[in-house]
Protein backbone atom coordinates (compact mmCIF):
# COMPACT_ATOMS: atom_id res chain seq x y z
CA UNK A 1 0.00 0.00 0.00
CA UNK A 2 1.10 3.43 -0.97
CA UNK A 3 1.81 6.19 2.02
CA UNK A 4 1.05 9.38 1.05
CA UNK A 5 0.57 12.28 3.46
CA UNK A 6 -2.34 14.24 3.97
CA UNK A 7 -1.26 18.03 4.59
CA UNK A 8 0.13 21.05 3.35
CA UNK A 9 2.47 22.11 6.16
CA UNK A 10 5.80 21.85 4.43
CA UNK A 11 7.32 20.73 8.02
CA UNK A 12 5.60 17.58 8.36
CA UNK A 13 5.43 16.63 4.51
CA UNK A 14 9.75 17.08 5.02
CA UNK A 15 8.94 14.72 8.48
CA UNK A 16 7.69 12.05 6.85
CA UNK A 17 9.58 12.34 3.78
CA UNK A 18 12.51 11.61 5.03
CA UNK A 19 11.24 8.59 6.71
CA UNK A 20 11.59 7.25 3.12
CA UNK A 21 8.53 5.99 3.24
CA UNK A 22 6.05 9.06 1.34
CA UNK A 23 4.60 8.14 -2.26
CA UNK A 24 3.01 11.17 -2.58
CA UNK A 25 0.81 14.38 -1.07
CA UNK A 26 -2.78 15.12 -0.67
CA UNK A 27 -4.42 18.93 -0.13
CA UNK A 28 -7.33 20.45 0.00
CA UNK A 29 -8.50 24.34 0.43
CA UNK A 30 -9.18 23.56 4.26
CA UNK A 31 -5.55 21.89 4.49
CA UNK A 32 -4.31 25.31 2.28
CA UNK A 33 -6.28 27.68 4.54
CA UNK A 34 -4.75 26.11 7.90
CA UNK A 35 -0.84 27.12 6.73
CA UNK A 36 -2.11 30.64 6.53
CA UNK A 37 0.36 31.48 3.90
CA UNK A 38 -0.17 32.46 0.47
CA UNK A 39 -1.29 29.23 -1.87
CA UNK A 40 1.45 29.61 -4.97
CA UNK A 41 3.95 29.54 -1.99
CA UNK A 42 3.04 26.93 -0.23
CA UNK A 43 2.58 24.74 -2.93
CA UNK A 44 6.10 25.29 -4.73
CA UNK A 45 7.43 24.72 -1.51
CA UNK A 46 5.76 21.29 -1.57
CA UNK A 47 6.12 20.25 -5.29
CA UNK A 48 10.26 21.05 -4.77
CA UNK A 49 9.82 18.83 -1.49
CA UNK A 50 8.23 16.14 -3.72
CA UNK A 51 9.19 16.55 -7.17
CA UNK A 52 8.55 13.26 -8.24
CA UNK A 53 5.45 12.40 -6.45
CA UNK A 54 1.84 13.09 -7.19
CA UNK A 55 0.77 15.93 -5.52
CA UNK A 56 -3.13 16.41 -5.77
CA UNK A 57 -3.88 20.26 -5.76
CA UNK A 58 -7.74 20.97 -5.71
CA UNK A 59 -9.32 23.30 -7.84
CA UNK A 60 -12.21 26.05 -5.65
CA UNK A 61 -14.88 26.55 -8.84
CA UNK A 62 -18.05 24.26 -8.99
CA UNK A 63 -18.42 24.65 -12.77
CA UNK A 64 -16.75 22.63 -15.68
CA UNK A 65 -15.55 26.02 -17.38
CA UNK A 66 -13.72 27.27 -14.39
CA UNK A 67 -12.75 23.88 -13.10
CA UNK A 68 -10.93 23.75 -16.29
CA UNK A 69 -9.19 26.99 -15.92
CA UNK A 70 -7.90 26.70 -12.58
CA UNK A 71 -6.84 22.94 -13.18
CA UNK A 72 -5.23 23.62 -16.05
CA UNK A 73 -2.99 26.73 -14.27
CA UNK A 74 -2.04 24.50 -11.31
CA UNK A 75 -0.92 20.94 -14.06
CA UNK A 76 1.51 23.66 -15.37
CA UNK A 77 2.94 23.80 -12.09
CA UNK A 78 4.49 20.52 -12.39
CA UNK A 79 4.76 17.27 -14.13
CA UNK A 80 3.91 15.26 -10.84
CA UNK A 81 0.45 18.13 -9.85
CA UNK A 82 -2.71 15.74 -10.31
CA UNK A 83 -6.23 17.78 -9.89
CA UNK A 84 -8.19 17.58 -7.19
CA UNK A 85 -11.74 17.69 -8.36
CA UNK A 86 -14.75 17.23 -6.07
CA UNK A 87 -17.52 14.49 -6.94
CA UNK A 88 -20.30 16.28 -9.05
CA UNK A 89 -21.70 16.20 -12.08
CA UNK A 90 -19.36 19.20 -13.16
CA UNK A 91 -16.84 17.56 -11.65
CA UNK A 92 -16.75 14.46 -14.05
CA UNK A 93 -16.91 16.25 -17.07
CA UNK A 94 -13.57 17.81 -15.97
CA UNK A 95 -11.75 14.87 -14.79
CA UNK A 96 -12.97 13.07 -18.32
CA UNK A 97 -10.86 16.06 -20.16
CA UNK A 98 -8.40 16.43 -17.65
CA UNK A 99 -7.61 12.80 -18.13
CA UNK A 100 -7.89 12.95 -22.09
CA UNK A 101 -5.57 15.35 -22.22
CA UNK A 102 -2.85 13.40 -19.91
CA UNK A 103 -3.28 15.31 -16.93
CA UNK A 104 -4.26 12.75 -13.88
CA UNK A 105 -7.44 13.79 -11.89
CA UNK A 106 -8.23 12.84 -8.46
CA UNK A 107 -12.08 12.73 -7.48
CA UNK A 108 -12.32 13.93 -4.22
CA UNK A 109 -15.57 14.06 -1.50
CA UNK A 110 -16.33 10.25 -2.62
CA UNK A 111 -19.02 9.39 0.34
CA UNK A 112 -20.84 6.37 -1.87
CA UNK A 113 -19.91 3.15 -4.16
CA UNK A 114 -22.17 4.46 -6.82
CA UNK A 115 -20.32 7.90 -6.83
CA UNK A 116 -16.82 5.77 -7.30
CA UNK A 117 -18.41 3.92 -9.81
CA UNK A 118 -18.68 6.57 -11.82
CA UNK A 119 -15.82 8.36 -11.21
CA UNK A 120 -13.88 5.10 -11.93
CA UNK A 121 -15.92 4.51 -14.98
CA UNK A 122 -14.92 8.09 -16.76
CA UNK A 123 -11.14 7.13 -15.89
CA UNK A 124 -9.84 9.04 -12.86
CA UNK A 125 -6.86 8.32 -11.99
CA UNK A 126 -7.52 8.34 -8.51
CA UNK A 127 -10.71 8.61 -6.13
CA UNK A 128 -10.88 9.41 -2.57
CA UNK A 129 -13.27 7.74 -0.50
CA UNK A 130 -13.82 9.88 3.27
CA UNK A 131 -13.95 6.76 5.62
CA UNK A 132 -13.46 8.97 8.80
CA UNK A 133 -16.19 11.56 7.75
CA UNK A 134 -18.46 8.45 7.61
CA UNK A 135 -17.81 7.43 10.79
CA UNK A 136 -18.33 10.68 12.42
CA UNK A 137 -22.30 10.20 11.20
CA UNK A 138 -22.38 6.77 11.92
CA UNK A 139 -21.67 4.83 8.80
CA UNK A 140 -18.51 2.52 8.85
CA UNK A 141 -16.55 4.23 6.47
CA UNK A 142 -14.48 1.16 5.73
CA UNK A 143 -17.30 -0.64 4.19
CA UNK A 144 -17.29 1.60 1.35
CA UNK A 145 -13.87 1.03 0.63
CA UNK A 146 -14.49 -2.99 0.46
CA UNK A 147 -17.13 -1.86 -1.83
CA UNK A 148 -15.31 0.28 -4.02
CA UNK A 149 -12.51 -2.36 -4.55
CA UNK A 150 -14.68 -4.79 -5.34
CA UNK A 151 -16.59 -2.51 -8.20
CA UNK A 152 -12.98 -1.96 -8.70
CA UNK A 153 -11.74 -5.53 -9.57
CA UNK A 154 -15.09 -6.42 -10.92
CA UNK A 155 -14.60 -4.32 -14.31
CA UNK A 156 -10.68 -4.05 -13.74
CA UNK A 157 -10.87 0.00 -13.31
CA UNK A 158 -6.97 1.51 -13.42
CA UNK A 159 -8.51 4.08 -11.06
CA UNK A 160 -5.96 3.89 -7.46
CA UNK A 161 -8.26 4.03 -4.40
CA UNK A 162 -6.69 6.78 -1.88
CA UNK A 163 -8.58 5.96 1.74
CA UNK A 164 -8.90 9.40 2.87
CA UNK A 165 -10.07 11.33 6.25
CA UNK A 166 -7.96 9.00 8.03
CA UNK A 167 -8.12 9.45 11.57
CA UNK A 168 -6.60 6.57 13.14
CA UNK A 169 -4.00 3.72 13.02
CA UNK A 170 -7.21 1.55 12.60
CA UNK A 171 -8.25 3.47 9.28
CA UNK A 172 -4.72 2.82 8.13
CA UNK A 173 -4.21 -0.94 8.98
CA UNK A 174 -7.91 -1.74 7.75
CA UNK A 175 -7.01 -0.05 4.34
CA UNK A 176 -4.10 -2.28 3.99
CA UNK A 177 -6.02 -5.24 4.98
CA UNK A 178 -8.54 -4.66 2.58
CA UNK A 179 -6.29 -3.98 -0.05
CA UNK A 180 -6.76 -0.28 -0.91
CA UNK A 181 -3.91 1.14 -3.33
CA UNK A 182 -3.41 4.53 -0.93
CA UNK A 183 -3.95 5.81 2.44
CA UNK A 184 -3.62 9.05 2.69
CA UNK A 185 -2.55 10.12 6.34
CA UNK A 186 -2.10 13.40 8.71
CA UNK A 187 1.39 13.28 9.71
CA UNK A 188 -0.15 13.01 13.52
CA UNK A 189 -1.89 9.35 12.53
CA UNK A 190 1.80 8.65 10.71
CA UNK A 191 3.70 9.23 14.03
CA UNK A 192 0.98 6.96 15.74
CA UNK A 193 1.24 4.04 13.85
CA UNK A 194 5.12 3.85 14.67
CA UNK A 195 4.05 3.66 18.29
CA UNK A 196 3.17 1.09 21.03
CA UNK A 197 3.22 1.20 24.86
CA UNK A 198 5.09 -2.60 24.76
CA UNK A 199 7.51 -0.78 22.68
CA UNK A 200 8.24 1.39 24.84
CA UNK A 201 8.01 -0.34 28.64
CA UNK A 202 10.46 -3.19 26.35
CA UNK A 203 13.78 -0.53 25.64
CA UNK A 204 12.98 0.84 28.59
CA UNK A 205 13.62 -2.23 30.30
CA UNK A 206 16.21 -3.53 27.79
CA UNK A 207 18.18 0.25 28.76
CA UNK A 208 17.97 -0.87 32.48
CA UNK A 209 19.63 -4.18 32.32
CA UNK A 210 22.13 -3.25 29.55
CA UNK A 211 23.29 -1.06 32.38
CA UNK A 212 24.86 -3.98 34.43
CA UNK A 213 26.50 -6.25 31.98
CA UNK A 214 30.25 -6.15 32.51
CA UNK A 215 32.62 -5.00 29.91
CA UNK A 216 30.48 -3.39 27.40
CA UNK A 217 32.05 -2.97 23.88
CA UNK A 218 30.12 0.14 23.02
C1 LIG B 1 -8.53 13.94 1.20
O1 LIG B 1 -7.77 14.02 0.27
C2 LIG B 1 -8.82 15.02 2.13
O2 LIG B 1 -7.81 15.98 2.06
C3 LIG B 1 -8.84 14.60 3.58
O3 LIG B 1 -8.47 13.27 3.77
C4 LIG B 1 -10.00 15.09 4.37
O4 LIG B 1 -9.90 14.63 5.70
P1 LIG B 1 -10.77 15.23 6.90
O5 LIG B 1 -12.10 14.59 6.85
O6 LIG B 1 -10.00 14.83 8.12
O7 LIG B 1 -10.83 16.71 6.69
Amino acid sequence: MKFFIDTADIEEIRKANSLGFLDGVTTNPTLIAKTKRPFMEVVKEILSEVPDKPVSLEVASTDYQGMVREGEKLAELGKNVVIKIPMTVEGLKAVKYFESKGIKTNVTLVFSPAQALLAMKLGASYISPFVGRLDDISHTGMDLIRQIKTIKENYCFKSEIIVASVRNPIHVLESAIIGADIATIPYNVISQLAKHPLTDIGLERFLKDWESVPEKPF
